[in-house]
């Protein structure tokens, strides 16, 4: 099969990793790519969101099986325009992607098909968003409704801060068009657990889940970042617990998008709480995590490539996905200043030491190669060092031995990753 993965971060680099193992594959290519990723699929310079250009090459090049990364390019219709052109794609429409364009889209559905999740309300007057504010009280979450580059959520533990944020998204636009429309919801309580489920329209098989951690900051300070670093398994999210999560919040999910006319097929990421009223959906994203995908990848023992095929031909109902029973951590190396300003240009030195430790594995994200071949930081995010082990503990210190043969002080991790899971 000759396939196509658009995106350039870690995740696509763990992606394209895991399918370049496949015997089915004969050729793979990645739009556009990163140096990581060069090692192993050719990189071919068109932008993740050049919809019309990336139909054209996969045209041309007779591509199988394309293999979308982020959201951002389904929300734009990638999926649309490759089924338009007779090419198949495993990810989900413009319409289906909206489970992660759009917040109260994502709760209609979850009311529709009683999946449990926080309490809502849409708004799209700051006045009654305010009065819902007072009358509820706090702590209590506000949410832009639409896209919003993951940071169109605050979750105010004061009623002065959930006023704040009605203000800066509604009368502000702080997010644009983005903030005209706000979801208040409950805030709920408990560890936050990242599920993900391949589906095929009608099924849904699961492929694992993850901890991530967001905050850029050890002890979880800082602003909000797209992650930090993930593990998995996750002690506190057993495999029955997870499956009664497919079953309670993915599957309804499914159906209730196939009698809509929106059959979901691709990835589908539940962003989960585990409460103590049990698990609740926080939101859906319609792709792998970064950096959850990382670690999955690393942990799969299943072919990747025939399990996207089996989704993409509606064939997952017997399609048996497996882990290896191994622990896997990941620990993102940021460029500093990030997520605020990140500084780019610095040379990393020590790559091949790290990578040839036990079990280490380095994901590149925003790297780039300079003409003399050193590899430099070209990004916010810049490189996952991943590492496995028989328990989280084992992966965790071999993870942080990768970090630490590193050459690159211009670049930082968190220290505590994976941390509080062993
Ligand atoms: P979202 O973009 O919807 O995933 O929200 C980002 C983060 O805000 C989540 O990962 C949670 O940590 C937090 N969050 C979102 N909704 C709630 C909620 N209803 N209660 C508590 N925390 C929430
Ligand atoms: N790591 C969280 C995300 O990819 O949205």
């Amino acid at each position: 099969m000759k396939v196509l993965v658009v995106g350039s971060g870690g995740r696509e680099h763990a992606l394209c990793w895991a399918i370049a193992g496949s015997p089915l594959l004969t050729k793979l290519y990645c739009a556009p790519g990163n140096p990581g990723i060069a090692a192993v699929a050719e990189c071919v310079p068109i932008g993740a969101l050049e919809i019309g250009t990336l139909v054209v090459f996969a045209q041309e090049k007779e591509i199988d099986l394309v293999v979308p990364g982020p959201e951002a390019p389904l929300v734009a219709g990638l999926a649309d325009a490759m089924e338009a052109a007779g090419i198949p794609c495993c990810g989900p429409t413009q319409a289906a992607a909206r489970l992660e364009g759009s917040k109260s889209f994502t709760k209609e559905v979850c009311d529709a098909a009683g999946i449990p999740t926080a309490l809502w309300e849409r708004f799209e007057d700051a006045a009654a968003a305010r009065d819902f504010v007072t009358r509820r009280g706090a702590p209590i979450v506000i949410k832009a409704d639409g896209l919003a580059a993951g940071k169109g959520v605050v979750v105010a533990a004061t009623e002065a801060e959930a006023l704040d944020a009605i203000d800066a998204m509604m009368d502000r636009k702080v997010f644009g068009e983005s903030g005209a429309a706000v979801v208040i919801e409950e805030c709920l309580t408990g560890p936050e657990v990242s599920l993900f489920a391949l589906c095929d329209g009608e099924d849904a098989v699961l492929i694992g889940s993850a901890q991530d951690h967001k905050r850029v900051g050890d002890g979880d300070t800082g602003p909000n970042t797209g992650g930090m670093g993930a593990y998995s398994p996750v002690p506190c999210f057993p495999p029955e617990l997870e499956e009664a999560c497919l079953a309670q919040i993915v599957r309804p999910a499914l159906r209730q998008m196939a009698e809509d006319g929106m059959p979901f097929r691709g990835v589908l990421f539940a962003g989960l709480m585990l409460t103590e009223e049990g698990a609740k959906l926080i939101e859906f994203n319609v792709r792998f995590g970064d950096p959850e995908c990382q670690v999955l990848m690393l942990r799969l023992k299943s072919d990747l490539l025939a399990a996207l095929q089996a989704a993409c031909d509606g064939e997952l109902r017997n399609f048996d996905l497996r882990l290896h029973d191994t622990a896997a951590v990941g620990v993102v190396m940021a460029a500093r200043g990030y997520p605020d300003n990140p500084e780019k240009g610095s040379a990393i030195g020590g790559l091949d030491k790290a990578a040839a430790l036990p079990d280490v594995s380095i994901f590149h994200a925003g790297t780039r190669a300079a003409p003399d071949a050193t590899v430099v930081a070209d990004g916010g995010r810049v490189l996952t060092i991943c590492a496995t082990g028989p328990d989280l503990s084992t992966a965790r210190t071999r993870a942080y031995a990768g970090v630490d043969a590193l050459a690159w002080p211009e670049g930082f991790c968190r220290r505590d990753i994976a941390a509080g899971a062993t």
